[in-house]
C-alpha cells in the first residue's frame, strides 16, 4: 500500500514541477519575451543553492547570454521574475517610473525588528522612515561627524603598530576591524578600543553572511510572503535581543547627558523628543520606538562594516596591481598631510581627486552588492521591447556585468581610474556601485568618506602588495555581496614622519 502511495506522491509532483515550469515559460512567451529555459521551475535560485557560486554570478551568467535581449525572463516559483538588461528599462526600473517599481521584493514578518529598516521597509512606511533619517547624512553633518571617522583612522592606525601580525594574512578582516570602529563610533559614539573586540563586530560579519540557512530565509521572504508568514521567518533572529538591548542602553545613556556628539545616538534621542514621526503627504503616522530606531541602527551598522571594507578592499587590490596608480595616491595623500601639518580635514579629504577616481573605478571592478532587485507594485510597461510587466513581478539587474560591458566600458577588465575624470561618469545609467534612483544608498555619502578617510591613513602610513593565489579571480559564496576569496593584500610599513 505504501509503496504505490509514494509512486502516486512522486508522479504528482512531477506532474505538478512541469506544469509550473510551462506555466512559467508560457507566461513570458506571451508577453513576447526571451524565456530561459534552465530550471524552469526555480531558475537561477535553483543554481545558486546546488552551486558553490555566488549569486551575483549566476544572476552575471544570464546577462552574458542573453545581453542583446532588452530582458529575459526565467523561473520564480509561482512569481514572474525577469533580468532586464537594457540600459533604458534599467532606468525605468529605478527612476522613470519609480511609482511601479518602488519595492525591495523582500516581505518581512511582525516582530522581525531588526530587518524592518529602510533597506527592507516598503511603500509609505520606507517613504516616512527615509526621510526622518536622510538628515543625518547631509554634508552639514557628515562634516561634524568627521571628527569621528578621523579619530578612528589614527586609532586604527596605532593599533596596527601595535599588532604588527595584522599587516600580513587577512587583509579583510584588518579592514573590516577599522570599519567597525568607524561605524560603530558614528553609530553609537563607542570609542575604538572597544569595538576591536566587540560582539559588534562579529554580527556585523554574521548579519549578511550566506548560510544555507540564511540563504532558504531569504529565498522564502523574497518568493513566498504566504510561506514566509506562516514558518514566521526572522531574517535576524538570532541577533535581535542583544541589539536591541544595546541601542536601549546608548539611547538612555545619551538622554541623561548634556553633550553633543552629532552621532545617530544623539538623532534617535531628538527624534523621540520630537514625538510622532508624520508623513503630511500620506498621513502616516509612526512611533520612533527604541525598536524601530533598533532596526535602522543595525542596517548601518552592518552596512558600515562589509560594503565599507569590501569598497577599500576593492581600491587596496587595484592599487597593490598597480604601482603607477599607488605612487598617484601616495603622492596626493603626502602633500595634503604636509599642507595641513599632519591634521586631516573634511575639505582635505573631499578635495583629493586622484583617490575619488580610484574609489569609482574600483567599485566598478568591484562593485561590494553584485545585484539589485525591486518589486513591481503596479501593472506597467517597459519601454524597450514594450514589455508589459504584471504587478507581483520580480526584477533584476546585473550590476557586476553592466560594470564589466565593454558596450559601456572600453577594455572593461582594464583598472583606469581616469574614466571618472568628469564627475558626470558617476551618472551613467549602468553604473551602481549604490543603487539608483530614489532606493539609493541613504549612506552613500558617509560611506565615501568613511572609506576615503581608512585608505588615506591606510596608505599614509602603508604601501600594499596584492597576493593572488591562482588566477582568475575566484568568488566566496555569497547571496548579495562580492566577496574574492583567493586575493589578500600585504601591508608593508613605510618611512615617513607623522
Ligand atoms: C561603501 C559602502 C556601501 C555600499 C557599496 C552600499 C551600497 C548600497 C546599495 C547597492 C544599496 C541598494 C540601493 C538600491 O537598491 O538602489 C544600498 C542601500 C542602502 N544603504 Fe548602502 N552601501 C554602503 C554603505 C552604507 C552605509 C554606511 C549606510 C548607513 C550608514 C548605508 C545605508 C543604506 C540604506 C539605509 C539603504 C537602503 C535604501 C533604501 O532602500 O531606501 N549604506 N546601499
Amino acid at each position: 500500500m505504501l509503496i504505490p502511495l509514494i509512486l502516486l506522491f512522486l508522479v504528482t509532483l512531477l506532474l505538478f514541477i512541469h506544469a509550473t515550469g510551462k506555466n512559467n515559460e508560457n507566461y513570458w512567451k506571451k508577453r513576447g519575451v526571451k524565456f530561459h529555459n534552465k530550471n524552469k521551475v526555480m531558475g537561477i535560485f535553483w543554481d545558486f543553492l546546488m552551486k558553490n557560486r555566488p549569486m551575483f554570478q549566476v544572476v552575471g551568467d544570464l546577462y552574458k547570454q542573453y545581453r542583446e535581449e532588452p530582458a529575459v525572463g526565467f523561473g520564480g516559483f509561482f512569481t514572474p521574475s525577469l533580468l532586464i538588461n537594457d540600459a533604458t528599462n534599467i532606468q525605468h526600473v529605478f527612476q522613470t517610473d519609480f511609482q511601479a517599481f518602488n519595492h525591495r521584493g523582500i516581505e518581512i514578518n511582525e516582530g522581525d525588528h531588526l530587518a524592518d529598516n529602510i533597506l527592507l521597509m516598503n511603500g509609505n512606511r520606507w517613504k516616512l522612515v527615509r526621510q526622518s533619517m536622510t538628515p543625518i547624512f547631509t554634508s552639514a553633518k557628515l562634516k561634524k561627524m568627521f571628527y569621528i571617522m578621523d579619530k578612528s583612522g589614527k586609532d586604527f592606525v596605532t593599533y596596527l603598530k601595535n599588532n604588527p601580525e595584522r599587516l600580513k594574512d587577512n587583509a579583510f578582516d584588518t579592514i573590516s576591524t577599522y570599519c567597525c570602529a568607524a561605524i560603530g563610533a558614528a553609530v553609537f559614539g563607542i570609542v575604538s578600543e572597544s569595538v576591536f573586540d566587540s560582539p559588534f563586530l562579529d554580527i556585523a560579519r554574521k548579519a549578511f553572511k550566506s548560510t544555507f540557512k540564511s540563504d532558504i530565509k531569504t529565498t522564502i521572504s523574497s518568493f513566498s510572503p504566504w510561506l514566509s508568514k506562516k514558518l514566521n521567518i526572522k531574517l535576524f533572529s538570532e541577533h535581535q535581543d542583544f541589539f536591541i538591548a544595546a541601542i536601549k542602553r546608548i539611547i538612555r545613556q545619551r538622554e541623561q547627558e548634556n553633550t553633543k556628539k552629532y552621532d545617530f545616538a544623539d538623532m534617535c534621542v531628538s527624534l523621540q523628543k520630537s514625538g510622532t514621526l508624520r508623513d503630511r503627504e500620506t498621513g502616516l503616522e509612526l512611533e520612533p520606538t527604541d525598536e524601530l530606531l533598533s532596526g535602522q541602527a543595525f542596517f548601518f551598522f552592518t552596512a558600515g562594516v562589509e560594503p565599507s571594507a569590501a569598497s577599500i578592499f576593492a581600491c587596496l587590490m587595484e592599487l597593490g596591481k598597480h604601482p603607477e596608480h599607488l605612487k598617484k595616491v601616495h603622492d596626493e595623500i603626502d602633500a595634503t598631510f604636509e599642507k595641513l601639518n599632519g591634521e586631516l580635514t573634511y575639505e582635505s579629504v573631499m578635495e583629493m581627486e586622484y583617490l575619488e577616481k580610484v574609489l569609482c573605478e574600483s567599485i566598478r571592478l568591484l562593485p561590494p552588492i553584485g545585484f539589485l532587485g525591486r518589486q513591481c507594485v503596479e501593472n506597467t510597461v517597459l519601454p524597450v521591447g514594450n514589455i508589459k510587466v504584471e504587478k507581483g513581478t520580480k526584477v533584476f539587474v546585473a550590476v557586476y556585468e553592466l560594470h564589466r560591458d565593454p558596450k559601456y566600458y572600453p577594455n572593461p577588465e582594464v583598472f583606469d581610474p581616469e574614466r571618472f575624470e568628469s564627475e558626470s561618469a558617476q551618472d551613467s545609467s549602468v553604473y551602481m556601485p549604490f543603487g539608483k534612483g530614489n532606493r539609493l544608498c541613504v549612506g552613500m555619502r558617509f560611506a565615501r568618506l568613511q572609506v576615503k578617510t581608512g585608505l588615506i591613513y591606510f596608505l599614509r602610513n602603508y604601501t600594499v602588495k596584492t597576493k593572488i593565489n591562482g588566477y582568475p579571480i575566484r568568488f566566496r559564496k555569497e547571496m548579495i555581496q562580492v566577496r574574492p576569496n583567493n586575493v589578500d593584500i600585504e601591508f608593508i610599513p613605510r618611512n615617513i614622519k607623522n
